[in-house]
């Protein structure tokens, strides 16, 4: 633990300018500089940094902070590894401190998951190369399926017996305590009974970065409709389900040599790959690419080729990773493989030489994919034509980088024989739309490129505390949604869940009990009063009819319900979409979840800055804070989780 001194030191010695300036080109302006903002996309810049208060400010996307921070959110960095980040450019030497003791106790409590993990680890490879039954059963199912010794030993896979205390006893015997045994989730203990969760599969253990072991994956042997292909183990203190990629600590030296990395569904596949020499490959393991795995991949390169099997499942899922990718500014190709083929069963099948032509030959962009996969549909209807180009230039808005946006456009046109200038016209609406999307509070001259940026006094006055809880504009779009749609259905698939499934939610059901979990209420009277109205409503059960539910209404409220009925507030979006043809269904669902995600991002949003002047006047006050700490980290991720969500950059 680097000690208060000299966090103090590297504090005072540190000039915003030069941090910020090392990553964003900067102009001088009155007392503050001027850049482009590093966090959102933006034609001009809005990015301030005050030399004299040491902070930065973006008036396009609200972020802000001090030196910390910014190499905290930029770099993607821990508390430590910032400071030792700038230690390092002002040549401070750091000085270690003893860790407190509940960071020591912190550290032993995940020490000793690792011991078991490990323990586990070796247990389950011994069975494999060692027991007749491992052997017999294990060791000839990777060797059927075409695996080399070699290949089955970097990849430490083993096998877990068919006994429902082959590893409990093992461990117990080897002094393991109960209670770690079920906090990696090794051992499962229910009423008073424990036993492996592991038993007659082969396992292919999961290793962090540095190579420990942090959790497991076990394949079934036979085909049984009864029980999954797959069993793993469940999210743990060291182990992170959405920030882990299986295979990154064997691949990551490749990856850096080649600038490049494969991204495969399953764990076979990355072995397959490794063994046909291709080392440069991760895999999501079957759940939605994250942008935190995708941040992890991008330590070490900014090009991704998503290899997934030609199913319709991999394709959507596929086609969702695409647009995360291109948001974090990477770039991405996809090779699609043949109906019923994946990476492990086509590297199998051909050799490394012809492995290589083909991902080399079939790795497209993500026009051409798109393209290629809708363009059959949308031939000689230009209706369908029409939404596949909208839905290609959608996804070409998410990428940060106007040059890069520009060629993506260029290409789009050759494809589709369109004229760039429509295509552009198109991209310019999507991002107009965006930047209008990402305002709330207005701050001055945001997403306007005509305007100057902000001036001195702007700065000042906006550094005192916007009202970040006005959300008078959302309430007043969920009130008209429910007004309209309240009896409407759609699809959804719920945030957070595991499951890639929509389910189907009534419009009035999903407002009211979200609103209620998060325990959100509507600032404004009128809107609060017709929430309330709507509240009674979802109690009783009641089908919507808007008539009856106008009448029943209070005189007060009564003339705000009408008012949001009629023109010209019907909802501006969804006339605009009508015309364009899109799915309704699709449509409902970001009428009703926007406004929403976007309340929530305030909440949010107010909460992570008064964390962050906490921990400020901890750090000064030279008191711990590495609870507070954890809290904002926590947060920042649930605020990550919520912009995937919306697409829209962070708000305050
Ligand atoms: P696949 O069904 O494609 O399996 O799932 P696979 O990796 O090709 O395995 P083989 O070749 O049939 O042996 C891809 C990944 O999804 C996760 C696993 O990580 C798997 O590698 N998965 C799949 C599960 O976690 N549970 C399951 O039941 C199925
Ligand atoms: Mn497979």
């Amino acid at each position: 633990m680097i000690n208060n001194t000299t966090k103090q030191q590297i504090l005072d010695t540190v000039r915003i300018e030069e941090v910020v300036g090392d990553f964003v080109s900067l102009k001088k302006r009155g007392a503050n500089l001027l850049g482009n903002c590093p966090f959102h996309n933006e034609r001009t810049p809005s990015f301030t940094v005050s030399p004299v208060k040491g902070f930065y400010k973006c008036f396009g996307c609200g972020k802000a902070g001090d030196s910390i921070t910014f190499v905290m959110e930029h770099e993607h960095f821990t508390f430590p590894e910032a400071l030792r980040y700038l230690a390092k450019k002002y040549s401070i030497a750091i000085e270690e401190e003893a860790p407190s003791a509940e960071f020591i106790e912190q550290q032993t409590q995940r020490e000793n998951l690792f011991t078991v993990t490990a323990f586990a680890e070796k247990f389950y490879q011994d069975y494999l190369w060692e027991n007749e039954e491992g052997k017999a059963i294990g060791l000839s199912y990777f060797r059927e399926r075409g695996f080399t010794d070699d290949v089955i030993r970097r990849f430490h896979l083993g096998f877990a017996p068919e006994k429902w205390d082959g590893l409990l006893t093992a461990a117990e015997a080897a002094g393991h305590q109960q209670e770690l045994l079920e906090k990696t989730g090794l051992i499962i203990v229910q009423e008073n009974k424990k036993y492996d969760r592991f038993r007659g599969r082969v396992i292919f253990p999961i290793h962090n970065l540095t190579g420990r072991v942090v959790a497991f994956g076990a394949r079934i042997l036979k085909t049984d409709p009864k029980s999954p292909k797959y069993l793993n183990s469940p999210e743990t203190e060291i182990y992170y389900k959405s920030k882990n990629l299986y295979g990154i600590a064997q691949a990551r030296k490749s990856i850096s040599a080649f600038d490049s990395c494969y991204l495969v569904e399953g764990y076979t596949d990355v072995v397959s790959m490794h063994q046909a020499g291709i080392e440069n490959v991760v895999a999501s393991s079957g759940t939605a690419l994250t942008i935190e795995q995708i941040r992890l991949i991008g330590r070490y390169t900014r090009n991704i080729s998503v290899l997934y099997d030609g199913d319709p499942a991999g394709i959507k899922a596929s086609l969702r990773g695409i647009d995360l990718i291109l948001e974090e500014g990477m770039n991405v190709r996809v090779v699609l493989f043949p109906n019923g083929e994946d990476p492990d069963s086509y590297a199998k099948r051909v050799s490394t030489e012809e492995l290589k032509v083909f991902l080399k030959e079939q790795a497209v962009d993500f026009i051409t994919f798109k393209t290629k996969l809708l363009l059959s549909d949308a031939a000689g209807d230009p209706i369908k034509r029409a939404a596949l180009i909208r839905d290609i230039v959608e996804t070409i808005a998410k990428v940060p980088d106007a040059i890069t946006r520009s060629t993506y456009i260029k290409h789009t046109s050759d494809l589709m024989e369109m004229s760039e200038t429509v295509l552009i016209g198109e991209l310019n609406k999507i991002l107009r739309q965006q930047d209008k999307k990402r305002e709330g509070t207005p701050p001055p001259n945001a997403g306007d490129p005509f305007l100057p940026p902000p001036t001195e006094e702007e700065f000042q006055e906006h550094e005192e505390p916007i009202n970040y809880l006005d959300a008078t504009v959302q309430e007043e779009e969920i009130i008209r949604v429910l007004l309209h749609y309240a009896e409407e259905q759609f699809d959804f698939v719920d945030l957070g869940s595991d499951e890639n499934e929509p389910t189907r939610h009534r419009v009035i059901d999903f407002v009211i009990s979200v609103l209620r979990d998060d325990g959100i209420h509507f600032t404004n009277e009128a809107y609060a009063g017709l929430l309330a109205a709507f509240s009674v409503q979802f109690d009783e059960g009641k089908k919507y009819n808007q008539q009856e539910f106008l009448q029943e209404l209070d005189p007060v409220v009564k003339n705000t319900a009408i008012h949001l009925l009629t023109p010209p507030y019907e909802l501006a979006d969804w006339a605009a979409h009508q015309i364009e043809v899109r799915d309704e269904k699709t449509i409902l669902h970001k009428a009703v979840i926007d406004p929403i995600m976007y309340i929530k991002k305030k909440q949010l949003g107010k909460m992570r800055e008064e964390l962050l002047q906490q921990l400020k006047a901890r750090i000064e006050a030279e008191l711990p804070y590495d609870e507070l700490l954890e809290d904002f980290n926590s947060l920042n991720q649930l605020q990550a989780q919520l912009n995937r969500y919306t697409n829209t950059v962070i708000q305050k």
